[in-house]
């Protein structure tokens, strides 16, 4: 990813972060209970977040990301430990989590079937996995824009597709959706779900 875009991620994402983000940030983490597995964490701007979990165990394969949230740690009220690791390859037993916490990352994600399959994995049966992402729109000229702009955009922002299916690829992974909230007439989703 190189070392610009950690470094400039939370001072760019800021004026959209205290608009509105922050507000869905809190509002899907509050379903996450007991040992929590959360994906491409970043610079941890979701760790001050947490409330009443056992544990957040975090995975975030930029070692530049994750030192620059090791900050964040420290206005945690949980327990948070971060690993180097990418979400296609978790270094985790079958059924290790309670939930699964997702932002901002499956469009980042280079095999994100995979890393969905992992994610079915690791969780226990029944658990709760939750996403914040933004993803492509069908049928429509921003869709069309989406697909255009991707293959420049990828190379500016550390790998990131605007132009992602996520909802259908959480779907197609086994994943039972029991909730999506769109926002920004569906460009960003807010994805409840259930590892069957
Ligand atoms: C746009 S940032 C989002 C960070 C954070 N989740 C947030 O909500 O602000 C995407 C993150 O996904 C991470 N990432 C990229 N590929 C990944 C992979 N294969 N497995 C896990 N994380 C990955 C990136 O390093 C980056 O930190």
């Amino acid at each position: 990813m190189g070392k610009l875009v950690p470094k400039l991620y939370d001072l760019i994402m800021a004026p959209i972060e205290k608009k509105r983000f922050k507000r869905v940030r809190s509002e899907l983490l509050s379903y996450a209970d007991g040992h929590v597995l959360e994906i491409g964490s970043g610079t941890g701007v979701n760790f001050p977040l947490y409330q009443n979990v056992k544990s957040v165990t975090a995975v975030e394969p930029d070692e530049t990301m994750k030192n620059r949230s090791m900050e964040k740690i420290t206005h945690s009220k949980v327990p948070i430990e971060v690993q180097l690791a990418y979400a296609e390859n978790l270094p985790f037993d079958d059924h290790q989590f309670d939930s699964v916490v997702v932002t901002l990352a499956l469009c980042t994600i280079q095999d994100v079937n995979q890393a969905l399959s992992e994610m079915r994995r690791v969780v226990t049966p029944g658990g709760q996995v939750m996403f914040f992402e933004h993803v492509k729109l069908n049928d429509s000229t921003v869709g069309k824009l989406q697909d255009l702009l991707t293959p420049v955009w990828k190379k500016v922002a550390g790998g990131c597709h605007l132009n992602r299916d996520s909802l259908t690829l959480i779907k197609e992974a086994g994943f039972e959706v029991t909730d999506v909230d769109h926002m920004y007439k569906g460009l960003f989703l807010v994805i409840k779900a259930k590892n069957p």
